[in-house]
């Protein structure tokens, strides 16, 4: 199943480059608010995962992001984000992936993240490591937060929640190295599990954003929480981190709430 899902997602890359390439401005939509966007690319690719899934294991269920929950219940379920970072993906900046989780009874089983512009593929196997592009990766081991790169994204400010995510930036920023916000919430996470940021977060995030990158993370051995440090996560935010600027990095969310 691993190499199926592996054949899987490298298949779904490649669709969503050719996608780029022939992008066109009648292809791109809103979806539930004015800056909420899908393109034809993003239901194509979910489309094509689903039937894929569905020919090889005809058993098995389904939560994506375009279509829906299908038979999610069932042992295996495929978690799947055709394209996060559509935004980036129209504006042809690089930082766009595929996402696909397989929870077995409720539970990551493994996770595989794939950006094609940049041909870097993660993969995590629950209690089997995490791997870029074959080669295992590890979290940093860097213990402070003044020597840390961090990653977040924004979709508090489309949700409209209080407070966002601009209430918490500032003093994180004076007390960091500084943070990106590369617009797929799956390589941030994925970017915590390689070392490159010492965490990522985020205040609000659907399931299909982070299946397979929270595994990828603990994988490479980091740790995930919601914002307070319990298991609500992607419900109430989530922080992933390499695990040493955990409790740090969850006092800036404490003190606002
Ligand atoms: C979005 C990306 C982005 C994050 C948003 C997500 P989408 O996913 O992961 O980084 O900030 O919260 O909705 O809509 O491009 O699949
Ligand atoms: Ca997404
Ligand atoms: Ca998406």
């Amino acid at each position: 199943m691993i190499d199926f899902l592996k054949e899987t997602a490298l298949m779904a890359g490649a669709l969503v480059k050719a996608g780029r390439e022939r992008l066109s401005a009648d292809a791109i939509h809103a979806k539930g608010t004015p800056t909420d966007m899908v393109t034809d690319i993003d239901r194509e690719v979910e489309k094509f995962i689903v039937t894929r899934v569905r020919e090889r294991y005809p058993d098995h269920g389904f939560i994506g992001e375009e279509y829906g929950a299908s038979a999610a219940e069932r042992e295996y379920c495929w978690i799947i984000d055709p394209i996060d970072g559509t935004t980036s993906f129209i504006h042809d900046f690089p930082f766009y992936a595929v996402s696909i989780a397989i929870y077995r009874n409720g539970k990551p089983f493994a996770g595989a993240v794939f950006a094609p512009a940049m041909n870097e593929f993660f993969l995590a196997e629950s209690g089997k490591g995490a791997f870029l592009n074959g080669r295992a990766i590890h979290v940093s081991g860097c213990a402070k937060l003044g020597e840390s790169l961090l990653g977040t994204g924004f979709v508090c400010v489309r949700a409209g929640i209080k407070p966002d995510n601009f209430d918490y930036l500032p003093a994180i920023a004076y007390a960091t190295q500084g943070f990106r916000r590369c617009g797929a919430a799956s390589l941030g996470l994925c970017y915590v599990a390689a070392g490159r940021f010492e965490a990522y977060w985020e205040l609000l995030l659907n399931i299909y954003d982070i299946a397979a990158g929270a595994l990828i993370v603990q994988e490479a051995g980091g740790q995930v929480t919601d914002l307070r440090g319990g298991g609500a996560y992607p419900a109430k935010g989530i922080l992933a981190s390499n695990g040493l600027i955990h409790e740090p990095m969850l006092d800036f969310f404490r003190e606002k709430k």
